[in-house]
């Protein structure tokens, strides 16, 4: 039994917005997640989707490719990412409902794997996209759910936890950020983030041990599309 985790799958099996322009290393790139996510995750292995799953803005876009990752092997949780518009913020428990069994939706509640607490927010960093007030705005709101789902799972007896991000735990150039600090409160094992694509993006924030936490990209084309082994 292991943990897996990977990111930003920007699936398109529903719509005809490709990843092809953004490289070579996305032509063809579902065929590669099918490939390595058979090759290495068992049945009885949690595989931690971080957002972006898929290209399409509704539901009926995106539900060829929620469906593509149900016939993947393994337990399969899923952050939601900036690209998810299919995943309305106050539907979570719809969409753990229509998809029972086959995929779990980590949003204001938590999971499990072993002794530890699986929690997750899609998080918040500065890109530059939008005014700082409203940046602050979004980032507390996604800081209340990382404390929403902490809080769930320690009712539930857990003191141990495995943090998901879809979006970085720092903006550029920050040494800190809420999410890094609490992930230090609550001696986080690791912290486990996406979104970041391309050479040039993909230490924009946290790798390794940074004081006393572990941080780890899990990007798809980061990891050439193979699933990392967090435990
Ligand atoms: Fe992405
Ligand atoms: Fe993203």
């Amino acid at each position: 039994m292991s943990l897996y985790a990977m990111g930003d799958f920007h699936l398109n099996f529903g719509c005809d917005r490709s990843m092809d322009q953004y490289g070579d290393i996305w032509v063809g790139h579902e065929k590669r997640i099918e490939k390595y996510i058979r090759k290495y995750v068992k049945d009885d292995d949690t595989l931690v989707i971080t957002g972006d799953h898929t290209k399409g803005y509704k539901m009926r876009e995106a539900l060829p490719d929620l469906e593509f990752i149900a016939t993947l092997p393994g337990r399969k949780i899923l952050l939601r990412g900036n690209h998810d518009t299919f995943w309305k913020s106050g539907k979570t428990e719809n969409l753990n409902k229509e998809f029972d069994g086959k995929l779990f939706f980590l949003q204001d509640n938590f999971y499990t794997y072993g002794d530890y607490a699986l929690v997750g927010s899609k998080g918040y960093c500065y890109e530059g996209k939008d005014t700082y007030e409203h940046f602050l705005k979004i980032r507390d709101r996604e800081m209340e759910r990382m404390q929403t789902s902490i809080d769930k799972a320690r009712e539930a007896g857990y003191d141990k936890f495995i943090m998901f991000l879809h979006y970085p735990p720092t903006t550029i150039g920050e040494e800190e950020s809420p999410f890094t600090l609490l992930a230090e409160k609550i001696h986080a094992r690791m912290v486990v983030y996406s979104h970041c694509h391309g050479d040039a993006r993909f230490y924009d924030s946290f790798h390794g041990m940074v004081n006393g936490v572990e941080y780890k990209l899990v990007s798809s084309d980061f990891l050439k599309f193979k699933p990392l082994k967090l435990c």
